[in-house]
């Protein structure tokens, strides 16, 4: 969100806990931004969900040990840092903050 210049980031509820399995990922919208959201074994965290590569979805990927295989293609993301880990992604993915509160899920935007 921008207001007169100034970047401003508002928290977002977007989820609950209970949508999310462990190693599951879940696609939410935040305006106009698409986010993957990961549960690592009840830590939960946020990336762009379009892969750096070409525009895969990555919350269809496959996520282990935090990290998720881009459906299309097969690059590696770290979810925690949003790094690339192979080819052929080269490129990293932005990462969001994540809370939890109770049942509810919140990503910084
Ligand atoms: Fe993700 Fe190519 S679109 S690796």
């Amino acid at each position: 969100m921008r207001s007169e210049g100034v970047f401003v980031s508002v928290w977002h509820r977007v989820a609950s806990v209970s949508e999310i399995g462990p190693n599951e990922t879940k696609r939410v919208r935040v305006g106009d931004e698409l986010i993957a959201l990961y549960n690592c074994d009840g830590d939960f965290y946020a990336t762009d969900d379009t892969c750096s590569h070409a525009e895969a979805s990555l919350s269809e990927g496959w996520l282990e040990d935090c990290e998720i295989t881009c459906p299309l293609h097969g690059a590696i993301f770290d979810v925690t840092t949003g790094k690339p880990l192979c080819l052929p992604a080269t490129k990293p993915i932005r990462t969001y903050p994540v809370r939890v509160e109770g049942d509810d899920i919140f990503i910084e935007v």
